[in-house]
């Protein structure tokens, strides 16, 4: 037989299919390519979803795009490349789409792009058709200021490709300034069969953190939630970041600034709370069991020095007690007891209610005290004052800006625009309680955001600024967090100078801080632009709110500033849509962006279905909401590339690191029994060092990573799986790995810092580093890929990641194991993760029942391209890995 040897040096995709082997479910239309690349540089998220697909009928097809993204977040570029040929998303006016949209829903043509899913995301779909044997690449970005609730951000990655993909891959890395607290993933992702190809990686300096998530196919098959169709979940991104510094965190870059405010060392100021609670009938049944639920809960978690009141609303109103009462044990036990009697009947007197509730706060005044009204109900108004209108301004005026009203519309049945209305204007924010199981943990949740004020009136200035965010804040509550942006007006200041004033408990407390502009200003190049973009979307985030409060010519003002930036910065806003113009056919999509709780546009009206029958949860029976068209239109040509807003983000370049050559290795034994190599540093971790640590391989538990040294000099067994058929062996040098030789059946991948050659009696196929990134190769359970400096393979269920790092002239490779079967028939050096060990005093740590001496040292972390620092537990290689070198030398690789 004849063995050709390809040479993969044209720049494009070489599929190679198997057919003799009765191979996986080959797709007609195959994704070959799934990527999602999430930047977060001080709490704003870039999200980049790239999906590759090849149409491989001899026919042309049409191909779906189809993604959901956090509701919170903006779509600010979209873009489909089809041969050779890139055709942009284009930003418009919405009401300039407007037209084409009612033509195309004359002509009966309808095709929603975004539409609103569930609690937390928004569906984003599009098509097009490809040509026989073509392919498209689609890309959308997203962007998202992280918010902070009850002390943590939360980063949520949708993952739901609609088939498995062999290149599957999920890498979030984090810059947080004054470093990360703490870090959790979590999320339907993370569950069982896929935990262990979750990888998440903190630097020493807790500046920067990594995730990457890389399922093989197998596993995406697995999962729960998922089967024939892939993946389906959510990856949680849980973190915090240290506060080291009470007047907050301050940064600066090109002209704009961003300061977070969240100080801890204030004391809970007492609250007056008065819960407005609807019963009306249609609260009948599991709503009204729910709220009584998180009603016993919520008093029991009552401060004793908190003084709270209940009042109860149908089509008249109910006090449990006339004024407000001490959180006392007894008096809150008296209040349970009336919760526990709450039921539903008869309609809903919203505005008597909220008036009682106001005039009970107002008759309690309190010094150093913190007053919040919260107003829970499933319906409009039906009886007493219906008229939103009317109510709105009674309450406005009865409230007089003195305390926050906090609205929560139960189900899909409220007005939810009057709720948020009415809720801006006072100060607070309407959020919607969905009709589910846990409906009872949204309403505690809700509360706990507010349950603990920490400031009132909080007001930041800043010198030398102008077109701020949000400066004034009624309430500061624990877990929150304050952020202003602006632009900088005077470059000239040598120090930048912010000041909070505020009411704590029964004080007046000034936060004032002034910045050296020179430490102000370092933002990694790469990322400079991130600030100006984050101000843009909370002025655009904060404008559409003030929208919704205003009239007349104000109203259109501050709509008018929203568009405006929303165009600037090609944010797709309710104001704004994305025009996708595609190849075939000149057919033209448009994108709208969702209003919470809205109707589609096709409805006549709001369709009332009476909340107490027994239907199943709203939000999944919701009707596809389609707020946007497909429409045909002769003339219009391929969209002009705009210039990228952001391509200073796109620096793949190798990130620079530390030296770390002429090390002499000691044995580990010995080496440790020797001052620790490099002491942490939790300042600058990108400093070269002056001890020099010697390569050290990492093994991943918690709190931190265990280390040894590496043994070089050897052909190591990297890793065995007996099961499978599957080894892995590799020489390793002082630099780093030079040869990587994995065998799998009869299919054998020689790794070198050259190139890497695949052989498995048939295809022999040569990829050579620094080529195309889109070089790869697919086979029935054997995928290699080959990307800038990574080389991802899979063999059977191992997937592991070779890095190429290059420094001082020198090349080695790393590999990294993104994911490997089920412990028991492993061996080999890379084998061991997640190691179970236990802190002890003295510098010991005990893993599996040894004690053995521990140094807390750090190591460079091969496993990733920027080749962070971590801190770890520096221990004697016999034990991290419980056996002695011979156990993982071969004789051949
Ligand atoms: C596509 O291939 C099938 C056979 O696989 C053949 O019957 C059909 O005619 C082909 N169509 C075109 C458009 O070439
Ligand atoms: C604020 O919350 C944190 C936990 O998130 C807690 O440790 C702290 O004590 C709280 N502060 C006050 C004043 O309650
Ligand atoms: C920023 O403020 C200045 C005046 O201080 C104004 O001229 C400019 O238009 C503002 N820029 C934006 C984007 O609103
Ligand atoms: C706080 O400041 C306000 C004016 O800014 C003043 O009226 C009030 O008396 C001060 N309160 C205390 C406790 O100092
Ligand atoms: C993710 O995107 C950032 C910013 O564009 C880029 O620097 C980085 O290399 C990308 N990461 C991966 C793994 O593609």
């Amino acid at each position: 037989m004849e063995r050709a040897t390809i040479l993969l040096t044209v720049f494009g995709a070489l599929l190679l299919c198997v057919t003799s082997l009765p191979a996986k479910k080959e797709q007609d239309v195959n994704i070959y390519s799934f990527h999602i690349n999430s930047t977060v540089n001080s709490r704003y998220a870039f999200t980049v979803i790239t999906s590759r697909v090849a149409n491989r009928l001899n026919e042309s097809k049409e191909v779906h795009f189809q993604v959901k993204i956090p509701k919170n977040a903006f779509i600010s570029k979209f873009r489909m490349t089809i041969e050779g040929k890139t055709y942009d998303g284009v930003v418009k006016q919405k009401e300039e789409a407007q037209q084409q949209y009612s033509q195309a829903v004359s002509r009966g043509e309808s095709a929603g792009l975004v539409s609103s899913v569930g609690r937390t995301l928004e569906e984003f779909k599009t098509s097009v058709t490809v040509a026989a044997f073509s392919k498209v690449t689609f890309e959308l970005t997203y962007e998202e200021l992280l918010k902070r609730r009850l002390g943590k951000y939360e980063l949520r990655i949708n993952a739901q490709p609609m088939q498995p993909v062999a290149d599957f891959k999920i890498d979030v890395y984090i810059n947080e300034h004054p470093g990360i607290s703490f870090l959790e993933v979590k999320g339907g992702l993370k569950t069982q069969e896929l935990s262990s190809a979750v990888i998440s990686t903190l630097a020493a300096s807790t500046k920067e953190a990594w995730v990457n998530f890389y399922p093989t196919r197998e596993q995406q098959t697995k999962c729960e939630g998922c089967g024939e169709n892939g993946l389906n979940g959510d990856l949680l991104i849980e973190y915090d970041v240290k506060r080291p510094n009470q007047n907050g965190e301050l940064q600066a870059s090109n002209g704009y600034f961003v300061h977070y405010f969240a100080p801890t060392d204030v004391q809970q100021i007492p609250k007056n709370v008065v819960f407005l609670i609807d019963r009306s009938g249609s609260m009948k049944g599991r709503k009204i069991h729910q709220t009584r639920l998180a009603m016993l809960k919520i008093l029991g978690d009552l401060a004793g020095d908190d003084y709270f009141g209940l009042i109860t609303f149908d089509s008249s109103v109910h006090d449990w007690k006339p004024e407000l009462l001490q959180a006392t044990e007894t008096n809150v036990q008296m209040a349970k007891s009336f919760v526990r009697e709450i039921d539903a009947r008869g309609g809903t007197n919203i505005n008597e209610a909220v008036l009682k509730g106001v005039e009970m706060i107002k008759s309690h005044p309190r010094l150093g005290s913190a007053s919040i009204l919260i107003l829970l109900t499933d319906g409009d108004p039906t009886s007493g004052e219906t008229n939103t209108e009317r109510i709105q301004e009674n309450v406005k005026k009865a409230i007089g800006g003195k305390f926050p009203l906090y609205c929560l519309g139960f189900g899909f049945d409220v007005n939810f625009d009057f709720l948020e209305k009415m809720a801006l204007e006072n100060d607070g924010v309407a959020r919607r309680i969905y009709e589910d199981s846990d409906a009872d943990l949204q309403l505690q949740g809700f509360y706990e955001e507010v349950a603990t004020p920490l400031l009132t009136d909080v007001q930041l200035n800043y010198i030398g600024a102008a077109n701020l965010t949000q400066t004034s804040f009624r309430q500061y509550y624990n877990g929150s967090e304050i952020v202003v942006a602006g632009q900088i007006t005077d470059n000239s200041l040598e120090t930048f100078q912010t000041e909070v004033i505020a009411i704590s408990k029964n004080t007046n407390v000034t936060y004032q801080d002034s910045v050296s502009t020179k430490d102000v200003a370092d933002v990694l190049p790469q990322h400079e632009n991130f600030i100006q973009r984050l101000w843009a979307y909370l002025t655009v985030k904060q404008f559409l709110e003030k929208e919704v409060t205003l009239k007349g010519e104000e109203k259109e003002a501050a709509r008018k500033k929203a568009l405006d930036l929303s165009l600037k910065y090609e944010f797709v806003t309710p104001l704004t849509s994305m025009v996708v113009t595609k190849p075939q056919e000149e057919e033209t999509q448009v994108a709208h962006k969702p209003k919470e709780g809205e109707e589609p546009p096709t409805h006549s009206g709001r369709t009332r279905v009476p909340s107490y029958s027994a239907r199943q949860p709203a939000v999944h029976k919701r009707r596809p909401h389609f707020s946007s068209v497909s429409y045909r239109q002769r003339g219009l040509s391929q969209v002009a590339q705009p210039e990228p807003a952001l391509s200073g983000w796109m620096d793949t370049s190798l990130r620079k690191f530390a030296v770390q050559s002429e090390i002499t290795l000691l044995s580990p034994v010995v080496s440790l029994l020797s001052p620790v190599a490099m002491p942490t540093q939790a300042e600058q971790p990108k400093k070269t060092p002056t001890t020099l640590p010697p390569v050290r391989f990492l093994i991943s538990a918690q709190p931190k990573p265990i280390c040894y040294n590496a043994p070089v000099g050897h052909k190591l067994r990297l890793l065995l799986d007996t099961s499978s058929d599957f080894s892995m062996n590799g020489e390793l040098s002082e630099k780093g790995f030079q040869l990587i030789a994995v065998h799998y059946k009869t299919a054998k991948l020689l790794v070198s810092p050259t190139e890497s050659v695949y052989s498995d009696g048939e295809n022999n196929v040569k990829l050579i580093w620094g080529q195309s990134a889109a070089n790869r190769l697919e086979l029935d359970s054997v995928s290699v890929f080959l990307r800038d400096n990574e080389l991802d393979v899979t063999m059977g269920s191992v997937r592991v990641v070779f890095l190429l790092h290059k420094k001082d002239g020198d090349v080695f490779l790393w590999p990294s194991i993104r994911h490997q079967p089920k412990k028991a028939k492993t061996q080999g050096i890379l084998e061991k993760t997640d190691l179970q060990y236990e802190e002890l005093p003295g510098s010991k740590i005990k893993i599996m029942d040894q004690e053995v001496m521990a140094h807390l040292s750090s190591a460079f972390d091969y496993g990733l391209p920027a080749v962070p620092t971590v801190e770890c537990w520096l221990v004697p290689f016999q034990s991290a890995l419980q056996g002695e070198l011979s156990d993982f030398t071969v004789s051949q690789l």
